[in-house]
């Protein structure tokens, strides 16, 4: 079976005393000789703290924004080689809350994509519908449009992706998609990363949206679901592990 990934996205949430607690019970809980991948993305301010603490152990560090932009007059901004010197592996990129509360674009996202890849930070593309938007039966046209976006952009580098299939009414609602609807989202994703790359098994498939410690096992069952991207479970230490337990 493939590797699976569970990445936990910390949000804007956590404190150094936090931190330290909840990266000590993970490293302690982690599986000796684990099979799944397992990841943080933490506020960027973090970085330097995880870096410390993480430094020898299995679990990769992520970062949940990076600038599209290389350097300069961007106030506020964190670029990708930032990132890679704190020990970045993954950034995530086009998070629904970055393209609804900051106002990111398809075009936004594809940059921050190439922007990650160039200096050899993995992007975790999110792409998901609205809850209109699945009521309204474009979901497929909604997901399809937001990675083809970043396809179009990175050309070649397709497999080097991650892609995070979250419902956008999923997140933070208790409410999770059905196994059976995230594989039928997954399944169009994958033709259609098939359709750009020879190599399209090989880019992890996540599903992000309420998954938790009780559900991530059926979810992890499904054919094209290849890990998770949890945020509020990802908080909760015996959660996270337990979610990375049914992803052996
Ligand atoms: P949630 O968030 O697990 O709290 O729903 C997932 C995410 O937004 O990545």
């Amino acid at each position: 079976m493939k590797q699976k990934l569970i990445v936990g996205n910390w949000k804007m949430n956590g404190s150094l005393a936090a931190n330290a607690a909840l990266l000590q019970a993970l490293k302690q809980g982690l599986p000796e000789g684990g099979k799944a991948g397992v990841a943080v993305a933490a506020p960027a301010v973090y970085l330097a703290q995880l870096q410390a603490e993480l430094s020898g152990s299995a679990i990769g560090i992520g970062a949940q924004d990076v600038s599209q932009h290389e350097q300069g007059a961007f106030t506020g901004e964190v670029s990708a080689v930032m990132l890679k010197e704190f020990g970045a592996r993954y950034v995530l990129v086009g998070h629904s809350e970055r393209r609804q509360y900051h106002g990111e674009t398809d075009a936004v996202v594809a940059a921050k994509a190439q922007a990650a890849l160039a200096k050899g930070i993995t992007p975790i593309v999110c792409v998901g519908e609205t809850l209109q938007e699945r009521e309204a039966g474009q979901t497929e046209a909604v997901v399809k449009r937001q990675l083809a976006a970043v396809i179009h952009q990175v050309g070649a580098c397709v497999s080097e992706l991650v892609v995070a299939y979250e419902p956008v009414w999923a997140i933070g609602t208790g409410k999770t998609a059905t196994p059976e609807q995230a594989q039928a989202v997954h399944a169009v994703l994958r033709a259609q990363l098939a359709a750009a790359t020879e190599h399209a098994g090989r880019v992890p498939l996540l599903y992000g949206g309420s998954m938790n410690a009780a559900n991530a096992e059926q979810l992890l069952a499904q054919t094209d679901i290849d890990g998770g991207l949890v945020g509020g479970a990802s908080l909760k230490a015996a959660d996270f592990l337990t979610i990375v337990a049914a992803a052996q």
